[in-house]
């Protein structure tokens, strides 16, 4: 049954973004290739050499996708995967998905010249795997600003990994180009509000250039940290 592999769809309000936030829950020991037809997909190619985790969360991506699209009037649609693995939304609409070990997310709206979107799902990193990846993620002085705040390093880490992914892939579409975590810096972050800034470093095109900023926002629910970035 699709229940046992897909459940708790709900969608979710971040701040003033303007389209449908969808949020699952599924389960890579409940998936199995059957769950493709049930939820109304053929079973794609590329996945033949996949592992199992792999096939669980594309299709719970795609699923998502499939409702959250439907809200803004485009049903049935099935999601491609492009070349460049990025999403190929339809005509005039922007979109991200982000899934974890057991969590599924799909952001989208109509484009209309707004810009793209980034959403991103991470589950904690533990302390020790913090710092052994810390350098890859944020810069000498990065690190020195996230050791100064009274959260625990890992989940700010997390938080900062997260927000770097979300700015990757509200912008890839726009930029077409692979760009470093150290290609942006993160420079805000508030609590109470639940929000974040992130600057460009590295001029990809002449509309984001280094010095740009964007704003986002997060949740952070018991060892899940999500982020969002509209721009
Ligand atoms: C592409 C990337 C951002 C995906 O993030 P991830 O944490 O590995 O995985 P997530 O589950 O959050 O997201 C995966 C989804 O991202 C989407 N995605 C993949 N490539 C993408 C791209 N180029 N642009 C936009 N979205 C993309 C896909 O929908 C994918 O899911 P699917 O294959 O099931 O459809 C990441 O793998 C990556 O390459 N990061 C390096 C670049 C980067 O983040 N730079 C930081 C700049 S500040």
């Amino acid at each position: 049954m699709l229940s046992s592999f897909i459940s708790h769809v709900e969608f979710l309000t971040i701040a003033d973004y303007p389209g449908p936030i969808a949020r699952c829950r599924f389960s890579v020991a409940a998936y199995c290739d059957d769950m493709f037809p049930l939820a109304g997909f053929d079973f794609p190619e590329h996945l033949n050499a996949a592992v199992a985790k792999r096939r669980a969360e594309y299709l719970a991506g795609r699923y998502l996708a499939r409702q959250a699209l439907a809200k803004l009037g485009c049903h049935d649609f099935t999601l491609r995967r492009g070349g460049d693995r990025a999403p190929l939304w339809p005509q005039g609409i922007a979109g991200a998905i982000s899934h974890n070990v057991d969590t599924a997310l799909c952001a989208v709206h109509h484009e209309n010249g707004v810009g793209g979107v980034g959403i991103d799902v991470e589950t904690q990193m533990p302390a020790k795997r913090a710092e052994e990846l810390w350098s890859g993620i944020v810069s000498v002085q990065e690190h020195e600003w996230l050791r100064q705040q009274p959260q625990a390093f890992e989940q700010l880490l997390t938080l900062v990994f997260s927000a770097k992914e979300s700015l990757f892939k509200a912008l890839y579409p726009q930029v077409r180009c692979y760009f470093d975590f150290l290609d942006a810096r993160f420079t805000q972050l508030d609590m109470r509000q639940q929000t974040f800034e992130l600057e460009l470093l590295k001029t990809l095109t002449p509309q984001c250039h280094a010095g740009r900023r964007f704003t986002g926002h997060f949740l952070l629910q018991g060892d899940n940290v999500t982020t969002l970035i509209h721009c």
